[in-house]
């Protein structure tokens, strides 16, 4: 049987764009991957991701190969060969917490002019409620041609570091339409996956993506508030989050204490539903104390560091992982940023290290008295008075804990992320401290 290929523009080839373009691909679609950095263009058209992802590159160039994928440097380009066009550019936040929806706008009016035919036009992007009525009344009011168009929401719940699995496989697809015809078109995009598709109206696609990402930034700082507790009175979180997890109704994900949440996602999307919120009349305080718990987070281990090492001016402290969290080299919102910045605040010697993302760390900082890059785990560790884990990678785990012990000054090791076991690493000698352990 021949696939239902349909032929879709992806605006905005990022991590959720791109994600999305090379998966649409892959399930059988005709994609244009359309971006305004050219230089961006041009690393995609030689078969090169301009972001680190699992997989994603071999998809890449397995789909280009194909002839499922093309690149265009303009969305007027785009519209007109194409049937369905995806919105996946950046909605940064603005200083007040409100997404910046200026790149939403602009690729609304370019595609509005360049419409030639029936068009479903699909909100990818993480955006407000009601920003889908938003893009609608924006192309209704450039579209002096009339041509008939569709909006839809389908908001993305792609993890960094799992993206394609995400998007393949998963758990349900969330569809906010107005039309039947859309909802057809949607439905052929997507019926090679095996999921639920849920169809509701736009609205509620949309507070389904808010509520969603706010749930879990909240299931984050709720357990790192048992962990201060459990501290202080000598509990371990670890076999709580266990014991809680096997209770159906809360479940095992998202209940591992640590640094903090960081990414692109949620720390953008729980001040943007608290603005919202706001917005629409009502004080999200609940969510506000969700993101204040989590800032406060990130500064505890560095008064942690504080409490055994007392002042850390020049003291030697090693960084193991900057990424805001494994598998990626995303740093957008990283607790390390801020843990980092206090550190060096406190003119300690920071020697950083990660897998992936310490180009990207060097991008930030630059040249800095007090820090410094090394290539691998053992150049941060020589003569160092504490080794603090921010980032759970798997390559950590793999290092000889005993060697690291034996070149450091004093083996103070800060486990961030809770990696190690505790019991084990006090018997190769370090003075360990780990969240809520
Ligand atoms: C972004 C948002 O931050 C997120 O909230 C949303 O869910 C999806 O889009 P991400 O894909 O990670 O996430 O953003 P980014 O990596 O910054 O990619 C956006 C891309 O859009 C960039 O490559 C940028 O060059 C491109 N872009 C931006 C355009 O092509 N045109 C524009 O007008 C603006
Ligand atoms: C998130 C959403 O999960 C996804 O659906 C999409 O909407 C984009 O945003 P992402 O930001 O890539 O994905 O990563 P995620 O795996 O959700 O982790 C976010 C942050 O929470 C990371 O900093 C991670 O370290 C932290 N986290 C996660 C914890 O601290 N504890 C946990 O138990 C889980």
């Amino acid at each position: 049987m021949k696939k239902d290929r349909i032929k879709i523009a992806i605006v905005g080839s990022g991590y959720v764009g791109l994600v999305t373009g090379v998966c649409l691909a892959e399930i059988g679609h005709e994609i244009i991957c359309v971006d305004n950095n050219k230089e961006k263009i041009k690393k995609l058209k030689k078969g090169i991701s301009p972001i680190f992802e699992p997989g994603l590159e071999e998809l890449l160039r397995k789909n280009m190969k194909k002839g499922k994928i093309t690149f265009l440097d303009s969305v007027k380009k785009a519209t007109p060969v194409c049937d369905v066009i995806f919105i996946a550019v950046n909605t940064p936040p603005r200083p007040d917490g409100s997404a910046d929806l200026q790149y939403v706008e602009k690729v609304c009016i370019e595609i509005a002019n360049s419409m030639n035919r029936y068009k479903v036009i699909v909100e990818k992007s993480t955006v407000p409620v009601q920003t889908g009525r938003k893009v609608k009344q924006t192309i209704e009011l450039y579209n002096r041609r009339k041509i008939p168009f569709d909006v839809v929401s389908n908001p993305e719940f792609l993890r960094e570091g799992t993206a394609l699995n995400d998007f393949l496989k998963p758990d349900r697809i969330v569809v906010g339409v107005e039309s039947e015809k859309a909802k057809k078109i949607m439905k052929r995009i997507y019926a090679p996956i095996k999921a639920p598709i849920i169809f509701t109206n736009i609205e509620t696609a949309e507070l389904i993506k808010h509520a969603s990402n706010s749930f879990l930034a909240t299931k984050i700082s709720y357990i790192n508030a048992v962990a201060n507790i459990a501290e202080k009175v000598g509990a371990d979180i670890k076999d709580i989050s266990k014991a809680m997890g096997m209770d159906k109704r809360i479940g095992p994900y998202f209940l591992n204490a640590g640094v903090g949440f960081g990414g692109s996602c949620f720390p953008k999307d729980v001040l943007a539903f608290i603005h919202m919120a706001k917005e629409v009349g009502i004080d999200f305080n609940f969510l506000k104390e969700v993101y204040r718990i989590n800032e406060e987070q990130r500064k505890r281990v560095v008064e942690k560091l504080k409490e055994i090492l007392w002042n850390i001016e020049d003291k030697k402290i090693a960084v193991w992982g900057l990424s805001f969290k494994p598998n990626t080299d995303d740093l957008r919102n990283a607790p390390s940023i801020v843990i980092v910045e206090e550190l060096l605040n406190s003119h300690a010697k920071v020697f950083v290290y990660d897998p992936v993302a310490i180009k990207n760390f060097k991008k930030i900082f630059g040249r800095n008295k007090g820090l410094f890059y090394a290539k691998n785990v053992y150049e941060t560790i020589k003569h160092a008075e504490a080794v603090l884990i921010l980032t759970e990678w798997d390559e950590f785990k793999k290092v000889d804990m005993k060697k690291v012990k034996n070149a450091m000054k004093i083996p103070v090791l800060i486990d961030g992320r809770n990696m190690f076991d505790k019991e084990k690493m006090e018997k190769f000698g370090f003075i360990y401290r780990g969240i809520g352990r």
